[in-house]
């Protein structure tokens, strides 16, 4: 049976849209899941959703939608952002899943039996939007350490897990094993949460709607941790008979998340499993943040680039912060990949007619670039053994940095002047296995782009064994073959005009932002209309012409109406039980001008006349004094 891997990001809130910080978390797991397919694991991806809680039910509320359809919707587009950057995720749990709510509850269940949960009271500095309680050293300053925004004062009923009793057990997990990593976290969570003493953690809610209930208490619902968490199990089928999963995959080799809740998979997450009796995870990851001029990426901060524009216009193989970003792949992707790749191929279509040619005893400088291409594959596992995934793209490109340089001293267009076709053959041979030693070990990062590399060199990326890992034991594997030019597979940008365009989208974005603000702002109460809804109506004075009964009915009188603008409008109204056709002949009438034309008792009405609800009835509204036919009325 293959090693398994379980590798997970963590659950996102689909409360609003992605950003790129989001991407980052997703992006980093993929490249690891990818290289650990690539060395034959049996590798279970899991992302998904966290779907519950006050946030999303107030958003969904406000846009007068359930929760459930406001975040399928966000689901959906989270799965579309994922297709679009290529994440190649086994498994997508959403906390509104039935297999991840009877987990919880069966969860919530035992660990209440048992005695890890228990009811009590509450008070504390709470966040709303953060749905945080916090002890006042966390909230320096009466402000949520998470978020920044104010804490107040509140009270309530509760259950609460045990965390106190793992003290002891989660202090050794954290200072003698190397779970959580990397290493320098460790000690902010062993001084600002551990040593200070576990308290135990609300994990209900009795004023919340929107979560799983607590199935013995209907006036509670389990609250974020233990919801959220579990994902990690019940997206395996922990507590259904269906755990096969479960049994395959579970300790989880990798959880990785940002700083800001390493807190709760660092302490809370083991103390569960423990009470669970559960095995636990065998890493847990903690990057830094992506940072925006210095900031937090965040949607509350507005500085948030849309991720779903930046593949548009750059593709999926990139990462982040415009000017580095864009300048990275001018360099990385257009001059060194790029370059190396056409000038080999350019190059081996010009002198070989694109046939592979035969590689010949190597020359120091051959030596040297072949010894750098055979290390790579160790370094890189070193490096994804670290979880450095940055280190371990350097790598490759400073194999793809040396290739390059071998162009420039080896020359082959002077090999081929001098008609020297095996030293020519040689060299080109020398590179061609490169740029494959670079695809194949790209394709872990850059699937797309090493898809395009494997094509030009003629290799079937499917199911070529000249893509694996395993082909990459003996520089050389690479023998026959018909190389193609091609386009390229990159195009230079002009950084000056893409920094102007970002800002131009951008600027628009705000704005857009803003006007849906102050239209938020400008919403009037139910019932209300602004005066320019006000002055839709065309409201108009007219002069009765002509006035007859309609046909067989009791209601209608048709009336023919000098409107001013030199026609006779013909207008039915429903008055004909309280005036008779003389006494409106003649008068001035109030009339709505722009009203849809509609046909009653087959004779077309083009407007409608203003009466009053009188205490007989009907009352036409009348001007006061004489005034001219087609007079507006304000
Ligand atoms: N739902 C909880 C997580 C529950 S896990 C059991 C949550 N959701 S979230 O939508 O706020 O996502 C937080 C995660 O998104 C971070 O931990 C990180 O993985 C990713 N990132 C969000 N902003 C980020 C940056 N600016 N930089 C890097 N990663 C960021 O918290």
């Amino acid at each position: 049976m293959k090693k398994t891997y379980y590798i997970t990001t963590p659950i996102y809130y689909p409360s609003g849209k992605l950003h790129l910080g989001h991407c980052y978390t997703t992006v980093y797991c993929d490249s690891v899941a990818r290289y650990k397919r690539m060395q034959g694991y049996d590798v279970r991806y899991l992302t998904g959703t966290d779907e519950h809680g006050q946030k999303i039910a107030d958003v969904a509320e406000k846009l007068g939608m359930t929760p459930k359809s406001f975040v399928d919707g966000h689901v959906r587009e989270i799965k579309d952002l994922w297709y679009l950057l290529n994440i190649n995720y086994d498994y997508y749990i959403r906390t509104t899943d039935k297999k991840h709510t009877e987990a919880v509850s069966k969860i919530f269940d035992k660990l209440y039996a048992q005695g890890d949960i228990y009811k009590s009271s509450y008070e504390g500095l709470y966040c709303t939007p953060c749905e945080s309680f916090w002890t006042d050293t966390q909230a320096v300053g009466g402000k949520c350490p998470d978020c920044g925004r104010e804490v107040k004062l509140a009270k309530e009923e509760s259950y609460f897990f045990r965390l106190s009793k793992y003290q002891e057990r989660i202090e050794r997990l954290l200072t003698e094993t190397d779970y959580l990593q990397p290493a320098s976290r460790v000690n902010e969570m062993v001084n600002n949460f551990v040593k200070p003493g576990l308290t135990d953690l609300a994990v209900s809610r009795s004023t919340l709607k929107w979560g799983i209930p607590v199935s013995f208490d209907s006036g509670h619902v389990i609250y974020v941790w233990i919801d959220a968490l579990s994902n990690y199990v019940s997206a395996l089928g922990y507590t259904s008979e269906y755990d096969a999963d479960y049994k395959k995959f579970w300790p989880a080799d990798l959880h990785v998340t940002a700083k800001e809740i390493v807190r709760f998979h660092a302490i809370v997450w083991p103390a569960i499993l423990m009470a669970l009796g559960e095995p636990l995870p065998k890493k847990l990851f903690g990057h830094g943040w992506l940072l925006f001029s210095g900031d937090k990426m965040s949607k509350s901060q507005g500085n948030v680039l849309d991720p779903f524009i930046l593949i548009d216009r750059y593709g999926a193989d990139g990462a982040y912060t415009s000017e580095i970003m864009l300048t990275k792949i001018n360099n990385d992707l257009v001059n060194d990949l790029g370059n190396l790749l056409s000038r080999t191929t350019a190059m081996t279509e010009q002198y070989f007619k694109g046939k592979i040619p035969k590689p010949a005893d190597p020359t120091a400088d051959d030596a040297a670039l072949r010894a750098l291409a055979s290390a790579l594959p160790k370094k890189i596992e070193t490096a994804m053994d670290e979880l450095q995934t940055a280190k371990a793209l350097d790598e490759i490109f400073a194999l793809i940095a040396a290739a390059n340089k071998y162009i420039d001293v080896t020359m082959p267009w002077k090999l081929n002047k001098d008609g020297d076709s095996v030293r020519l053959g040689a060299v080109l041979y020398n590179l061609l296995e490169v740029l494959r030693y670079a695809a194949v070990t790209l394709s872990a990062f850059i699937p797309e782009t090493a898809g395009k590399i494997f094509a030009k060199l003629g290799i079937s990326a499917d199911n070529d064994k000249l893509v694996t890992l395993a082909s990459l034991k003996k520089f050389g594997a690479l023998k026959t073959g018909r190389v193609r030019k091609g386009a390229a597979i990159f195009n230079r940008l002009n950084v000056e005009d893409e920094l102007k365009a970002l800002e131009k989208i951008a600027v628009e974005i705000s704005a857009k932002a803003e006007a849906e603000q102050a239209s938020e702002k400008n919403k009037l109460p139910e019932g209300v209309i602004s005066i320019d809804d006000f002055f839709k109506v065309q409201l108009r004075i007219g002069k009765v012409l002509d006035c007859v009964p309609v046909p067989k009915s009791e209601k209608l009188l048709k009336l023919t109406v000098a409107d001013g603008e030199g026609t006779a409008r013909v207008i039915v109204s429903g008055i004909a039980k309280y005036y008779t056709p003389e006494e409106i002949t003649g008068k001035d009438i109030v009339f709505a001008a722009n009203l849809k034309p509609v046909k009653l008792c087959g004779i077309e009405s083009n407007g409608m006349i203003l009466c009053a609800d009188s205490a007989d009835g009907v009352t036409l509204i009348r001007p006061e004094r004489a005034t001219a036919a087609g007079s507006e009325v304000r």
